[in-house]
């Protein structure tokens, strides 16, 4: 799949009339505990995020998701929403406790109803439903048993999945099993960042190959149980070397890389973990929780990987560093600040950094990819005079990384769709309320969606299937 780029005599690709794949997938993206709200509602079991939130300094000023945007109630205009938009698809995420309230047993199923009514509303209105069975929210339950460090988790999911599976699967093409596992082991488990809020390299590494597992268990279940479209998503560290012609500098890169990509690429796409990667996990852990055979189930094939990217990173060595506690192994090394224009959140922009990231994946597993998020955190509200959101610098922000994505597909990148995060301004996590991803904004106390200036942007990039 190549892109279409209008060429101009002088051979200079124009600055206009950029045009994707015919085909390509357009979307926005949310998840399920940073829009739903209804927490106590319909059966829904307590998530590691309920009991996160409600602890004291975890999060911004207290923030819950106790009603977050009520999507929950309000489904069916955020469907019509999405719809005056145009996008082509939704990627949404399912809780899991909403389906089983304790993580396994007994099956709720009027949690499983909203998703039905949801998927309903997406299908009336032409919306491809792209499902997440994961993002991020575990029941409580499993947590008091260990999580994700509970080898017992990952069968559990697999359950799940099934059950999610016999409930939407005739109406939903594309499966997800898992949005960021980094996340979830190394800001869950390993800088406690991110519920459970726990700070131990061993229980880092030991969740990250658990959730792969999982990852492995779901995927053979929904394909032998007929699922078409299988993947996960990652948020692949888009690491660089400080100075590329410094050998120190490319070993912190490629320790980065290992403990951040290819723990999870390697066993993804080849089967097993690098001897590298396997030394570091050794480091902290006695390497029992890998079994024999984990690393064949976490291969089971997928038809798409999803690629979460907002920024760069740029390391060096540097004795002495003591290591991120994100980043198991990483002793020795210095993540540089952000340099140059960052968003509200801190992150700095590069949208050069998307293009490497994808052409290097392409090269390295030539997997089929997905952008299943990519966005940018600005506080632009209505302005006093005109009513209106005027958030430029969104735009030019995702204006920026559609042209890094047209770049990779002129490499020969196989990207399949793009997904916007996110649809609406939500609970951004640790950060509550206080950073707005959105195209849409939401007035938290009146629960009024207003479509910014960059979604009006966004539905002219879809009709056009491209760019300016
Ligand atoms: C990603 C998450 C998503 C959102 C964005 C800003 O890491 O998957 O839920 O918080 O970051």
């Amino acid at each position: 799949m190549t892109a279409t780029v209008e060429v101009q005599s002088s051979g200079e690709p124009q600055a206009s009339g950029v045009r994707f794949p015919e085909g390509f997938v357009w979307g926005a993206a949310t998840a399920s505990y940073q829009i739903e709200g209804a927490v106590n509602e319909d059966g829904r079991g307590p998530s590691i995020w309920d009991t996160f939130s409600r602890t004291p300094g975890r999060v911004h000023r207290g923030h819950t998701g106790d009603v977050a945007c009520d999507h929950y109630h309000r489904y069916a205009d955020d469907v019509a929403l999405m719809s005056d938009l145009g996008l082509g698809a939704y990627r949404f995420s399912v809780a899991w406790s909403r389906i089983q309230p304790d993580g396994t047993g007994p099956v709720n199923t009027r949690g499983l109803d909203f998703y039905d009514r949801l998927v309903d509303e997406l299908a009336g209105k032409g919306i491809d439903p792209v499902i997440t069975l994961y993002h991020w929210d575990l029941p409580q339950t499993l947590q008091d048993r260990g999580g994700w460090t509970n080898r017992e988790t990952a069968e559990a999911f697999a359950d799940y999945a099934q059950i999610v599976y016999a409930r939407l699967g005739d109406r939903i093409k594309t499966w997800t099993t898992l949005n960021e596992p980094w996340c979830s082991a190394y800001l869950g488990y390993g800088n406690g960042v991110h519920a459970p809020g726990i700070q131990d390299p061993a229980q880092a590494l030991t969740a990250v190959h658990h959730l792969l597992l999982g990852h492995g268990l779901a995927t053979r279940a929904l394909r032998s149980a007929g699922a078409r479209t299988l993947g996960i998503t990652l948020n692949p560290v888009a690491v660089a070397p400080l100075d590329p012609a410094n050998p120190a500098d490319l070993d912190a890169a490629r320790i980065v890389d290992g403990v951040g990509n290819r723990i999870f690429l390697d066993p993804l796409f080849k089967g097993a973990y690098a001897d590298d990667v396997r030394e570091i996990i050794g480091r902290f852990t006695d390497l029992s929780h890998i079994h024999d055979g984990d690393e064949a189930i976490i291969n089971a094939p997928i038809d798409v990987l999803g690629i979460n990217y907002y920024t760069p990173t740029y390391v060096s060595a540097k004795p002495g560093q003591p290591a991120a506690l994100d980043t198991p192994g990483s002793e020795g090394i210095a993540f540089r600040k952000p340099v140059g224009p960052i968003t509200d959140i801190g992150w700095q922009i590069e949208p050069a950094a998307l293009t490497r990231l994808l052409n290097r994946i392409h090269d390295d597993y030539g997997v089929p990819m997905m952008i299943t998020e990519n966005g940018a955190a600005y506080p632009e509200g209505p302005s006093p005079e005109t009513g209106e959101v005027e958030d430029a610098d969104r735009i030019s922000y995702l204006d920026g990384h559609l042209r890094a994505c047209l770049d990779s597909l002129s490499h020969g990148v196989d990207l399949r769709g793009y997904f916007a995060w996110s649809l609406m301004d939500n609970f951004e996590w640790a950060e509550g309320y206080n950073k707005r991803f959105g195209l849409v904004h939401v007035d938290y106390t009146t629960q009024q969606r207003l479509p910014k200036r960059s979604a009006k942007w966004y539905s002219e990039v879809i009709r056009r299937n491209g760019l300016e």
